[in-house]
């Protein structure tokens, strides 16, 4: 072994499977241990078990870091937010279409200067890591530096992270256009400069249909052809005021899905951010090809644009993963997302268990993201990427926690009421990045 070995004794909880919607999770689908240990070598997960059962087998000397009483869980995992709309989260009393041209556009074409673009990046990357998030799928701006800077502050701390460059070439302002074949210039150098490099992965970005040429999503849709390794993020069926643009700027198409459908954009490496106002039908076109609908319950709230039908996309066998959506989203953290997703659904009628909401803020977004063989669960094998939780944070949590009988309770609780506070350490890549005190 290597001097990069090191135990994290804790209680452990990581998924194996989809756990259902019941009340208890399906059998085999839950891995808790009470007093576990993670046994970590480099950025690597080498065993995890009983603290009794792995202690004979452990080098003399090895590091043991003594989390007892704390839960670790595997690094929380955000499907969809805009590290460039970070300064202007909570800004007041519009919707989706007015906030775009009101806040978010001036606000991204800040993101031409590089130096800016570097600083915010590392801004974004400390928060993130602050409430517990290791890997997210990034909106940078249209502007390449903005991609590059993003990369460049998440290579530095090892980070697995997907991001790309908008492509937007009409209705917003010039500063934020680019045009069609510099647009895809500009992705194919940034593909080649960054995909597949550390732990960094290219997301063509479309931003959404209104702001884009048939010319323009057809050659996005083309580089997505060429390189099925890639992922394309975009945004679906948010807002009502939206579809009717979308009705009338493309009468060619049926629905706002064939739009993307048309130009290929839809495939299983796909993340459509919102899709609230979709029929069955469009549902299942999704779940047939593979791709993910991102819920961001804080921002559909925050943008007042609709409630996400949950229950609808799962019975179409559609993936539902979980996303902030910052700065539409009024909170970064994953346990925030969650407890937005349970409101959602308690006015929905579907409310949302703790192993639901955990096992997507983890495996689920893993899997659907593609990126389960490598995050997402503890186990050995996986990328050290991990969140030491405190539920005993303030005085007033650890007496709701002392009240809590079962794991259900004490995991619901955290869903419910945790937040930065919650989460002790952050580690990634095998390191230790983020302690709270
Ligand atoms: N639709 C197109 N662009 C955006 C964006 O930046 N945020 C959200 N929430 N929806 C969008
Ligand atoms: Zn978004």
């Amino acid at each position: 072994t290597t001097n990069n070995s090191r135990l994290i004794r804790a209680e452990l909880l990581s998924f194996d499977a989809d756990p259902g919607e019941d009340d208890t999770p399906a059998e085999g689908s839950v891995r808790h241990i009470e007093d576990g240990a993670l046994w970590i070598e480099d950025d690597r997960i080498r065993a995890i078990d009983d603290y009794a059962r792995l202690e004979p087998d452990l080098p003399p000397g090895i590091e043991v870091i003594d989390h007892r009483g704390k839960l670790l869980m595997p690094g929380f995992i955000d499907s969809h937010v805009h590290y460039v709309q970070l300064e202007i989260m909570a800004s007041y009393g519009r919707q989706l279409l007015d906030w775009l041209n009101d806040y978010t556009f001036p606000e991204e074409c800040r993101f031409a200067q590089y130096d800016h673009a570097l600083a915010l990046s590392d801004v974004f990357l400390d928060e993130m890591l602050r409430v517990g998030t290791t890997t997210a799928q990034v909106f940078c701006s249209s502007h390449p530096d903005s991609v590059d800077a993003f990369f460049t502050a998440s290579r530095k701390r090892d980070l697995r992270m997907l991001a790309g460059k908008v492509h937007m070439n009409r209705h917003a302002p010039e500063a934020l256009c680019d045009d069609t074949q510099g647009g895809i210039r500009d992705a194919e150098r940034l593909i080649s400069d960054w995909h597949g490099k550390a732990r960094l992965g290219y997301s063509l970005t479309p931003r959404f249909a209104p702001t884009s040429t048939r010319e323009q999503l057809d050659a996005t849709g083309g580089l997505l052809r060429n390189d099925p390794s890639l992922w394309l993020q975009t945004h679906l069926s948010e807002n009502t005021g939206e579809l009717d643009w979308v009705a009338k700027l493309f009468p060619e198409s049926r629905d706002y899905l064939e739009v993307y459908e048309q130009s290929g954009l839809v495939g299983p490496r796909s993340t459509f951010a919102h899709g609230i106002h979709l029929d069955q039908e469009m549902r299942r076109r999704l779940a047939d090809r593979g791709a993910n609908l991102a819920f961001c319950p804080s921002s559909n709230l925050f943008l007042g644009s609709g409630l996400f039908d949950r229950h609808a996309a799962r019975d179409a066998g559609l993936n539902v993963t979980y996303a902030s959506d910052v700065g539409g989203g009024t909170d970064l953290s994953g346990l925030a997302t969650l407890k937005a997703a349970y409101q959602v659904g308690q006015l929905r009628g579907q409310p949302l268990t703790a192993w639901q909401g955990l096992y997507g803020l983890t495996l689920g977004n893993a899997r659907a993201l593609s990126l389960d063989s490598e995050i997402g669960r503890l186990a050995p094998g996986m990328e050290a990427d991990f969140v030491v939780l405190d539920l005993d944070a303030t005085p007033l949590l650890s007496r709701r926690h002392a009240r809590c009988r079962t794991l259900g309770e004490r995991l619901f609780a955290l869903m419910m009421l945790g937040d930065d506070r919650s989460v002790l350490e952050t580690w990634a890549g095998g390191r230790r990045q983020h302690a709270r005190d």
